[in-house]
Formats: structure tokens, C-alpha cells, sequence
């Protein structure tokens, strides 16, 4: 498969606001493509709208909202399409969680890839279109204090990897991978289950992560969004991704 160019083409990002997202969206924008953020925090959407100029375009929406996935596809039809958006789970052990806390991920990530996806593979998005699902690390490793988070994550890496397969059984041209990438007190969502975790071995943050080697920074993920994107692309449908950078998953 020939390497992709970004410049020219237009990237919608979930969760743009902040964390991830945010490096997500810079990464792509640097690299010259036009970029849709989507989130619901206005403030910080147009704080970024501020630094990326008119580069990147603001987008104040729930992404979990089905309508809103074919709103946004039926009008920027995007080459890149990173599904990045969501919740940070409740940080408690499974027997504290009730259904409505434990599904959270569920009714937001999931819900989230699921319909985008979809979408994608309706309209259909354009051959040579990339689409990138934010799962994690804990869909590998679980997540105990994180209630249906790992269960949720593992699902995206399957709805991904299922979409890769219809995209390729109906010749549409479109590559779906998921990327998990490894637990970082680098951003909101990262820092709240790193501190559950560190309080529940009893140890303070600093002695917690001294196990767990540098943290995965939010450029860092940019680039490997990226790498993906513009890359020649191996066929592999997930990567791992760690501070050392892109594993693909077998
Ligand atoms: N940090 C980690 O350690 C880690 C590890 C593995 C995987 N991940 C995954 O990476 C992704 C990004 O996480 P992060 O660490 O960057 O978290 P974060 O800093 O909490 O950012 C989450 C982003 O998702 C957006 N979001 C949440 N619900 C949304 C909704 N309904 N509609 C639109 N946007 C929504 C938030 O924007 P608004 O609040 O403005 O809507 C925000 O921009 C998530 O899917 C997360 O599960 C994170």
C-alpha cells in the first residue's frame, strides 16, 4: 500500500479537548491536514481553535450522539478519522459499581466507535480513508478498579478489527485499527486511575509508577496516530502503545 499524505485532507477527532485528543489533533494539523474536533467542552475547543488557527475547526458535540456521527461524516467526509472520545470511569472495585456506573464506557466509548464506525462503512468513507479507534492497554491487561472500562476497550479493539474485515470483504478501501495504548499520568483521565490504583497498594503516585519505566506522553500518541496514518501500513489491525513506541498486536 502506498504511504499517505495528509495535507489536502481533512481528520475528524474525537474528544479533541483535552489529553490525547488534543496531541491528536495538533499532530495531524502539523502534519498538514484540516482538523474537525469534536468534544463538549467549548472553552477548550476554541482555546485550541486559538493555537491551531484556521487549520482547525471546533466542533461543541456529544460524540456518543449517533446523529452527530452522521452529521459530521455526511458533511467533512474525512480521509482520517480517530475515534478517540472517552468517559473516565469511576474509580472503584466492581462490588461498589452499580449497572448505570459500571456501563459507563459502555454508553460512551463503545457507543461512540460503534456508530462512527458504522457510518464509515455505510457512506462508505472514501478508499483510502483511515479510521482509528482509541481502545487501551487495560483491554489486555484489565482493569479492576475501572468497572466495564477493560470490557469496553476490548470491544472496540474487536468492532475495529470486524470493520477491517467487512472493509476489506466489499473492497471499500478503508483501514480500521485500534491502538492501546498504556496507562499515563499524563493526562485527566490517566492521572485519576493511576492515583486509584497507587492508593490502593498503599503507595504515594512517584512509588507507584516507579515500576512502570518513562509514561506515554500525549505528543507521543500523536505521533503514533501519525505514523499510522501516513505509514505504508502492515496489514495488522491493533497496536500496543507504550512509551517505547508502536507495537502491532497479533
Ligand atoms: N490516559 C490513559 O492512561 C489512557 C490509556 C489507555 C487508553 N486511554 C483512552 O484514550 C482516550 C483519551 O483519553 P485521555 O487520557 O486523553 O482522557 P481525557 O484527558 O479525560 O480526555 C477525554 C476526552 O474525551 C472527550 N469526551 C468524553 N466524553 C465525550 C463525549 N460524550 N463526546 C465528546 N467527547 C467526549 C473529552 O472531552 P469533553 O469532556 O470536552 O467532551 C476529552 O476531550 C480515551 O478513550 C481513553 O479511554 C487513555
Amino acid at each position: 500500500m502506498p504511504t499517505r499524505e495528509l495535507p489536502g485532507t481533512t481528520a475528524l477527532v474525537t474528544g479533541a479537548s483535552r489529553g490525547f485528543g488534543r496531541a491528536i489533533a495538533i499532530a495531524l494539523s502539523s502534519s498538514g491536514a484540516h482538523v474537525v474536533g469534536v468534544a463538549r467542552d467549548r472553552v477548550r475547543l476554541e482555546e485550541l481553535r486559538a493555537q491551531l488557527g484556521g487549520t482547525f475547526t471546533p466542533v461543541t458535540a456529544d460524540a456518543a450522539d449517533p446523529v452527530v456521527a452522521g452529521q459530521l461524516l455526511d458533511e467533512h467526509r474525512p480521509r482520517t478519522l480517530v475515534l478517540n472520545a472517552g468517559a473516565a470511569p469511576l474509580a472503584r472495585p466492581v462490588h461498589r459499581h452499580t449497572w448505570q456506573t459500571f456501563s459507563r464506557n459502555w454508553e460512551v466509548d463503545v457507543q461512540h466507535v460503534f456508530n462512527w464506525t458504522r457510518e464509515a462503512l455505510l457512506l462508505p468513507l472514501e478508499p483510502g480513508s483511515v479510521v482509528i479507534a482509541v481502545s487501551s492497554g487495560a483491554a489486555v491487561n484489565g482493569s479492576p478498579l475501572s468497572g466495564g472500562y477493560a470490557g469496553a476497550k476490548a470491544t472496540i479493539r474487536f468492532i475495529a478489527s470486524y470493520a477491517a474485515a467487512e472493509s476489506g470483504r466489499n473492497s471499500l478501501g478503508i483501514t480500521f485499527a485500534s491502538v492501546l495504548p498504556q496507562l499515563t499520568p499524563e493526562t485527566e483521565l490517566g492521572a485519576a486511575g493511576v492515583a486509584a490504583y497507587a492508593a490502593r497498594q498503599g503507595a504515594d503516585i512517584p512509588a507507584f509508577l516507579d515500576g512502570f519505566g518513562p509514561p506515554l506522553t500525549p505528543e507521543q500518541v500523536g505521533t503514533a496516530i501519525v505514523d499510522i496514518v501516513t505509514g505504508p501500513g502492515d496489514g495488522r489491525d491493533a497496536y500496543l502503545l507504550t512509551a517505547a513506541g508502536l507495537s502491532p498486536m497479533q
